[in-house]
């Protein structure tokens, strides 16, 4: 009755739609900051016919706010850890009769078939789910749940071209799987069978987080990539920890398993990115990190092993897992063939390890299951060699927050969002990948900042291409979309695009090669000057524009923009018509008592449950996407179709005159088919020589004529035989660019780098970096260095940074920094790390002259992160992060290590970090910046023969004022100046009167006022 109250204080359908609108949005957690746009997507106008049969949960009366479930009572993260084939054997048997009406039936078998899923049965217009999918989802989609008349069966539904808002709900925000199980006609023998069912239902894909293809709500930013980990399970068993933890039966660390190889194999669907990777147990969290999988898959025998180590260190990153059965038989490298893409070329079967191999099998099985059949068409697989690139660990990637900020996990803030100029997707997402990945190839890095320096050489070269750039789309994405057999002739004019713009940007590196080479190089020309006049012209060499362009002509001239853009904005109405129709079904829904209290405009028309079939016979939607001369048989029948409107209006003028009715024109309707109508005075007239009419009113009436439902049918099979038409040209078009796909990837991915290269030179030059010189040797030297985003912070609020230089390696290869607290050592760790990395990536960096060393991998200890849950105190976090840089730093590593010990008595901690010192400096023999309080720890490493002593200061004024002094200067300062910052902070007078005088008393010879 509520819905009822409401719909009678509104008058129009237009308010309607309003209260639509809300009862879909209502009961979101305050929390969660769902935008779910009502209109989602354009295929909604396939829905308007079915509608009308009468599922329509989310539109039906007191659906509005009746949620019980409350968002945080539903279990979040993991997907129910069934395995993905759970439940088969509750099957009902084949002579089992069904206890529930047959379409409940096929959804419970559904249900059972795939345990692990919410599934979502299609009936009719509807999504619809069932049972305790309904009561336990149904709530926190805002969707009511209700049984039908007579029926114990819950069920909760939406209509059918809302299912990417849905999908976004359960699969992007719950990490839970979706079954989709559409309709399937039945042919006449199965009719039978299904108690004369129209339709069988047939689950056609399985959506996890880590199988999106082509969703909307998918970031475009990021890759989505579904990652599989094969750890020899047996091997870790038998082989024990390495060392056993004394006083617990428990394994801590990763670093105390067995050193076993571990295989990955990830995928990306939505650009077909696939990829491998040995590793081991000790470097695997590191390198999970750096993927940054949306979902991982793991043999189900790890389900019996939740203790494991490996297992809760993923799920303490709060990484989405999904058990798998592992394969009867296992895949075999050629069994990948067939869901690849076409060109084999790349697939060097000698480059994978067993653990590589097994991973990749589990992986595609995994996604053949969730495809249910449809084919996949992945990259060839390349296998990662972890020693050509900079290993970032786990805690670096967030304690430098390259990605993402430490605090609160946001973009703002971070090494890429400060960095982040790229005018393109998946240039963003080369990017990200290279920040992550930094390279450990001198030449490429190298031909990386050639590139750099040649757009800043040639500001309008790359002023140019970003314009162009700007207007291209994402290929990988799209033609991915294509290989899966969906893309719709949008994405082919998209695509096209793109092939013309990356022609215009091939014609811009050419002629600014060509250009470049015309002048001779002067006589001081030096070595890197000849490799950087060529940068431009390798990388032009690499587009493959023929076939392509032939493909982006053909789409030009085979689809009508403007016939597309006039489809859209139909679409759009008929979406619009969609929501007043579902109000029409509402009215139906309701009772007879119901009914009588909504206001009249708004009752149901007697016909409104007839469907708004619209014919294509009046001509109104003449709409065409493709022009006539896309193919011959276009031509042909577009021909017939002029031929045939031609004659339609000669019969209605030749009718107009016999009859003498000038207001008579032909049409067809729903529910009358084809008719002439006509109207005002001539009514009269025609109704003297027309005796039967089939439909009249005062001032109208409409009636049947031979001639015109004869030349109406024809009308109507030439413009559904177009259709056809149009619906094969666009088949062939498609197949054409699965052909093209290696090419178009192969462009794309030069595009990526321009864009990348671009992004890095308008980055050099707002904010002053210089390009750095990479050697092979083990030093850093870095003058006037500078943190990129601690400076741009600071910027924000008119405030200078104050640079310095980290000359640290062959003599000092250990720097020990102290001083007072916010002086700034740690920035100074960070900004030295981040300098390496970006040098590696191929950035120019933020200094005014750095020569680096190649690093292999760089390690943070930074900031104390605990981990209570995982019963892991902040010390033990602190010595589990330590543990893992004294195990893995090498001589060419660059540690940064920020008051290690400090979790601890200042005794022990002491301890802790001069034992971490003495192997840094004796053991590891890496690089390494450390900053500490404990100033005891300069006079016990004095004979370290390679470690410097540096500080930071305060400066006080005769005023009593002071202020930090940022630049680092050789020594040791042994004053914290904490009560400074304490002050500062606002701590109550009265508590620091105590503490100024405690301290006096435990140092006599501090300063009397110390604050
Ligand atoms: N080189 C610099 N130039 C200007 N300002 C700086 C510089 N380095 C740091 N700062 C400012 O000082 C603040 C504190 O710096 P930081 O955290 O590095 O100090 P710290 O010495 O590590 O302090 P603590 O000992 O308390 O950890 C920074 O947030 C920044 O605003
Ligand atoms: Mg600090």
């Amino acid at each position: 009755m509520m819905l009822i109250d409401n719909v009678a204080r509104r008058s129009s359908i237009k308010a309607l739609r309003l209260i639509c609108t809300r009862t879909v949005h209502s009961g979101q957690h305050p929390s969660k900051n769902f935008s779910y746009p009502l209109l989602a997507s354009r295929p909604a106008a396939r829905a308007l016919k079915p509608l009308a049969r009468c599922y329509p949960s989310i539109c039906r009366r007191g659906a509005k706010t009746k949620s019980t479930v409350e968002f945080d009572d539903l279990s979040l993260g993991d997907l129910p850890q069934a395995s993905i084939t759970a439940g088969l054997e509750k099957r009902p048997g084949k002579d089992e009769v069904p206890e529930y009406p047959t379409v409940v039936q096929q959804a419970r078998n559904n249900m059972l078939k795939f345990g692990h899923c919410v599934v979502l049965t299609r009936v009719g217009g509807f999504y619809e789910l069932f049972f305790d999918h309904a009561e336990t989802y149904g709530p926190l989609m805002n969707l009511k749940v209700s049984k039908r008349k007579g029926s114990a069966v819950p069920m909760a539904g939406f209509p059918a071209h809302q299912l990417e808002r849905f999908l976004k709900i359960l699969v992007q925000d719950q990490n839970k799987s979706v079954a989709v199980s559409e309709e399937i006609p039945n042919d006449a023998s199965k009719k039978v069978k299904s108690g004369e069912l129209k339709f069988d239902r047939k689950v056609t894909r399985i959506i996890t987080p880590g199988t999106l293809i082509d969703e909307s709500f998918m970031d475009p930013w990021k890759n989505n990539y579904l990652l599989s980990i094969h750890v020899d399970h047996e091997a870790l068993k038998s082989l024990g920890p390495v060392q056993d933890t004394p006083g617990t039966d428990k394994v801590p660390s990763v670093l105390n398993l067995p050193r076993t190889e571990v295989g990955l194999a990830w995928v990306d669907l939505s650009s077909g990115d696939f990829l491998t990777q040995s590793t081991d147990v000790a470097s695997l969290p590191s390198a999970v990190a750096r993927i940054g999988p949306r979902e991982i898959i793991l043999d189900s025998s790890f389900k019996d092993q939740r203790e494991s180590r490996i297992v809760s260190m993923l799920q303490e990153d709060g990484y989405v897992i999904t058990y798998q059965e592992p394969l009867g038989q296992k895949l075999a490298l050629a069994d990948w063939i067939p869901m690849l893409e076409d060109v084999i070329e790349d697939f060097d079967t000698t480059n994978f390890s067993p653990a590589e191999v097994a991973a990749g099998g589990s992986l595609l099985h995994y996604v053949n299951t969730q495809l249910q059949g449809s084919k996949a068409r992945l990259q060839a697989p390349i296998s990662h060699q972890p020693e050509n690139f900079m290993s970032i660990d786990r805690n670096s990637l967030r304690a430098l927050e390259i990605r993402t900020t430490m605090r609160d996990g946001r973009q703002e803030g971070s090494l890429l969002h400060t960095l982040r100029k790229t005018v393109t997707k998946s240039g963003t997402r080369l990017l990200i990948e290279r920040l992550t990945e930094p390279s450990m190839s001198l030449p490429v890095i190298n031909d990386r900042l050639d590139l750099v320096e040649e757009m800043l050489e040639y500001p309008q070269l790359q002023q140019d291409l970003v314009i162009q750039l700007r207007r291209t789309f994402d290929t990988l994405r799209l033609v991915q979309k294509f290989s899966f057999g969906r893309g719709d002739a949008d994405d082919l004019v998209e695509l096209s695009k793109t092939i013309f713009r990356t022609t215009d940007i091939a014609n811009l590196v050419t002629e600014h090669s060509s250009s470049r080479n015309a002048i001779p190089l002067n006589a001081e020309a030096t070595e890197a000057d000849t490799r950087r006049r060529g940068c431009l012209s390798s990388l032009s060499n690499r587009f493959d524009l023929v076939s392509p362009m032939k493909l982006a002509t053909r789409i030009l001239e085979a689809i009508d923009e403007d016939g597309l853009s006039e489809r859209h904005r139909l679409e759009d109405d008929e979406e619009s018509a969609i929501i007043e129709m579902a109000q029409e079904v509402l009215g139906q829904e309701a009772g007879e008592e119901d009914l009588k209290q909504m206001p009249k405009k708004i009752r149901p028309k007697s016909n409104a449950i007839a469907p708004s079939f619209k014919s294509a016979t009046d001509g109104r939607e003449d709409i065409w996407i493709m022009r006539r001369s896309a193919s011959k048989s276009l031509t042909k029948l577009h021909e017939a179709l002029d031929h045939l409107t031609r004659q339609k209006t000669e019969l209605e003028s030749s009718l107009k005159k016999s009859l003498s009715a000038e207001s008579l024109t032909l049409k067809w309707t729903p529910n009358l088919g084809h008719i002439c109508h006509v109207k005002g005075k001539d009514v009269a007239r025609a109704a003297a020589q027309i005796a039967k009419s089939v439909s009249s009113t005062k001032s109208t009436r409409s009636f049947h004529l031979p001639e015109w439902t004869h030349l109406g049918t024809q009308l109507d099979e030439t413009r559904f035989r177009i259709r056809s038409e149009e619906t094969r040209a666009l088949g062939d078009l498609r197949a054409e660019v699965v052909q093209n796909l290696v090419k178009l990837r192969r462009n794309a991915a030069v595009l990526d780098e321009l864009d990348v290269a671009c992004s890095f030179a308008v980055l050099a030059l707002e904010k002053s970096l210089v390009r750095p010189i990479l050697n092979s040797g083990t030093t850093h030297n870095i003058v006037g260095g500078r943190h990129p985003v601690v400076e741009a912070g600071l910027g924000d609020q008119g405030r200078n940074f104050t640079s310095n230089d980290c000359a640290v390696g062959d003599d000092e290869r250990v720097w020990l920094i102290t001083g007072p607290n916010m002086a700034g050592k740690s920035t100074f760790l960070r900004q030295n790390a981040l300098i390496s990395i970006l040098a590696q990536t191929g950035s120019f960096v933020p200094a005014e002259y750095a020569e680096i060393g190649l690093v292999d991998k760089v390690f943070s200890r930074v900031g104390s992160a605990d981990n209570l849950y995982q019963d892991q105190s902040t010390f033990m976090v602190e010595m589990l992060e330590t543990a893992q840089i004294l195990k893995q730093a090498t001589p060419r590593s660059f540690v940064i290590m920020d008051e290690v010990g400090r979790g601890t008595t200042p005794e022990d901690g002491v301890a802790v970090g001069y034992a971490c010192l003495h192997h840094l400096h004796n053991v590891n023999q890496c690089r390494a910046l450390f900053a500490t309080h404990f100033h005891a720890l300069a006079d016990m490493t004095k004979d370290f023969e390679s470690l410097g002593c540096y500080c930071t200061d305060v400066a006080e004024e005769p005023d009593g004022t002071f202020s930090y002094v940022h630049r680092l200067r050789k020594g040791v300062n042994r004053q914290s100046h904490a009560l400074k910052v304490a002050r500062v902070a606002g701590l109550p007078e009265e508590a620091i009167e105590i503490a100024a005088r405690v301290l006096s008393q435990s140092m006599p010879t501090h300063p009397s006022k110390p604050y």
